[in-house]
């Protein structure tokens, strides 16, 4: 039985990936061109998603309401939900493989804040290799999906601290205790809501997270990995507002678009990242 995420192809707005045992098309407005794979592999798909007139899902078969998939040597329980995620963003996988290496070359286990954690992709990546992680998320479903993919990667006994808040509240908090951080990941969405309710907008408070981000920041931090999925926030946008919340501190800083690798070489393009590394 298959047990690895695989985008196998996409075209004509939509993406066929496999997670696991089951292939499941979905939209995705940026794939503008047309699909390199045969029609037929595409009608093998076992469920597609919708938007058109409204979320739905049409199975070919039955799935079941959970089963695992494993993405960059993580497994992650994958559940199809009624806005057409499934429980991962494979598009951060080539930032997790980034991350391990900064720790792996640490000598004592650096202190990792994780926000907007979401299913835990980072968090887990990031305790493997030996970080102390604190993750956080304002939905309280989605911190107890972290923790059972936690189980799932035998990390339950590793020191991660779960946290259901608001970004800015707990960030605010955090400063004032003066609890620091070497390593911050941060993924917000272009809207959201904390855990109280709170309206997150990224416009709006993009540059109040980063300048919180910056507070609870150690003297010598290792990394800020800052990716979002907002249309607008290109590479560039990324970098420059990376560089002003590092100004001073001495680093490098890379910015891209964040890709899904395909198995048919054709790699789609989902969001944008902007990497501050130490040094
Ligand atoms: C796009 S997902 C992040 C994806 C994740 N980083 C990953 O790699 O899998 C956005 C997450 O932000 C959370 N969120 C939205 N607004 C928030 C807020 N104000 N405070 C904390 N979390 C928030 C949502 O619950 C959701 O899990």
């Amino acid at each position: 039985m298959k047990v690895q995420y695989t985008l196998l192809d996409s075209g004509d707005m939509q993406k066929l990936e496999q997670f696991g045992p089951f292939r499941i098309v979905r939209p995705c407005s940026q794939a503008l061109w047309h699909p390199l794979l045969p029609s037929e592999e595409w009608k093998k798909a076992d469920a597609h998603f919708s938007r058109d007139g409204g979320n739905s899902w049409k199975l070919n078969r039955q799935l079941p309401k959970e089963w695992t998939a494993q993405v960059q040597g993580i497994h992650f329980k994958i559940a199809p939900t009624d806005f057409g995620h499934l429980g991962v963003f494979p598009e951060h996988s080539l930032l997790w493989k980034e991350m391990t290496d900064l720790i792996q070359a640490q000598k004592t286990p650096p202190n990792v804040l994780n926000l907007f954690a979401y299913s835990g992709g980072a968090t887990l990546a990031a305790a493997k290799a030996g970080a102390k992680v604190c993750h956080l998320d304002a939905s309280k479903g989605m911190v107890s999906w972290a923790r059972e993919n936690a189980q799932l990667n035998q990390l339950q006994g590793a020191p991660i601290r779960w946290i259901v808040d608001d970004v800015i509240k707990f960030l605010k908090r955090e400063s004032r205790r003066g609890v620091r951080y070497d390593g911050i990941i941060l993924d917000p969405p272009s809207f959201g809501r904390g855990a109280q309710g709170e309206v997150f907008k990224i416009e709006r408070d993009v540059h109040e997270i980063l300048k919180l981000c910056r507070d609870v920041l150690s003297e010598s931090p290792l990394f800020v990995f800052f990716t979002t999925h907002t249309p607008g926030m290109t590479p560039l946008v990324m970098r420059y507002l990376l560089t002003q919340m590092m100004d001073g501190k001495n680093g490098k800083i890379s910015s891209g678009e964040m890709i899904i690798p395909a198995e048919n070489g054709c790699d789609l393009p989902s969001g944008s990242y902007a990497r501050w590394t130490h040094g």
